[in-house]
């Protein structure tokens, strides 16, 4: 059988990933119900950006898994520079049941796959976060009971890793998809095109609705990122200003359902992209989401080793 790994949203079909979302809601309820990691198996979780929460739930989540989890700082590992990818996949495939890496291009993480042997999980490229919308979307199930038919609008910087996430994962939980993000902010269309042809199969949308307020009226769930996202640091003043139509504040959120949730990844930076107002106002469900990771993560360990 070929080793399964999730690098991408998309690497789930709309059916497996209700499938982990369930297992999600059963590992949040009863948190040490699986032990797909006894022995301790070790679970290898690589940095190459940096990281709070991510590191905090994987390892948080493994060791309720039964797991050992063997954090790998990637400024000193220097993969790709110091060695290859693929000799690094080969070494710690050999120690470790399943890999966790967060870096840059996606090329990276899926040449880790092709060489590590076990499962490879992303835990944010420049391209996507898939555990992060895997914990969103678990998050919009306890709160709205169901995902599909919701519409979701994601503002920001539709360009990184959190507007492709988004669209994908979006629809294939059937959700309405809008992104929507200044000139030059917008998804990839392969990506955009993908969560159309998955759209189509799940009875979900997925489109670019350039003007916020448009993209904001009516929505269900309204998410939001940093506008200077790992990597992007230089570009911080130029960005603060071209964003600012798209900040989350409560003109925007007025504007969507009268019981519309607010989601936000973290970490959030308050009166830039999302205001103190919405992010600690009563329609955020923010630390839900923040906790949601764990359960979420678990449960794609365990979907993936079962
Ligand atoms: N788009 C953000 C997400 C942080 C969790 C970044 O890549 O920095």
């Amino acid at each position: 059988m070929t080793t399964q790994h999730f690098l991408r949203d998309d690497d789930l079909t709309p059916v497996e990933l209700n499938e982990v979302l369930d297992l999600a809601a059963e590992l949040k309820a009863a948190p040490y119900s699986h032990k797909p990691l006894a022995g301790p198996q070790t679970v290898a979780i690589i940095f190459d950006k940096p990281t709070l929460r991510t590191q905090a739930s994987f390892v948080a989540g493994i060791a309720e898994l039964g797991g050992n989890p063997m954090v790998v700082d990637g400024t000193l590992a220097q993969i790709g520079t110091r060695e290859s990818i693929a000799d690094v996949a080969r070494v710690l495939g050999r120690q470790s049941s399943l890999i966790v890496w967060r870096t840059h291009d996606q090329s990276r993480i899926e040449e880790m796959a092709a060489y590590a042997g076990v499962p490879v999980v992303n835990a944010l490229t420049d391209q996507f976060h898939p555990c992060q919308t895997l914990a969103d979307l678990l998050t919009v199930r306890e709160h709205k009971g169901a995902t599909a038919g919701l519409t979701m609008t994601f503002l920001g910087d539709a360009a990184c890793n959190m507007g492709h996430s988004y669209l994908l994962s979006g629809a294939a939980a059937g959700m309405h998809v809008r992104v929507s993000g200044p000139d030059g902010f917008q998804p990839d269309s392969g990506i955009l095109a993908r969560a159309q042809e998955i759209a189509a199969g799940t009875g979900g949308s997925a489109e670019i609705v350039l003007d916020p307020t448009k993209a904001a009226d009516g929505a269900d769930v309204l998410v939001t990122d940093t506008w200077v996202s790992m990597g992007k640091e230089a570009e911080s003043a130029d960005r603060a200003e071209v964003f600012r139509p798209w900040q989350l504040n409560e003109d925007l959120l007025a504007l969507g359902a009268d019981d519309a949730i607010v989601l936000h990844c973290l970490p959030a930076y308050r009166g830039k992209e999302i205001t103190a107002e919405v992010l600690d106002g009563p329609q955020s469900v923010i630390w839900d989401e923040a906790e949601n990771r764990r359960h979420a993560q678990k449960a794609i360990i365990t979907w993936l080793l079962r």
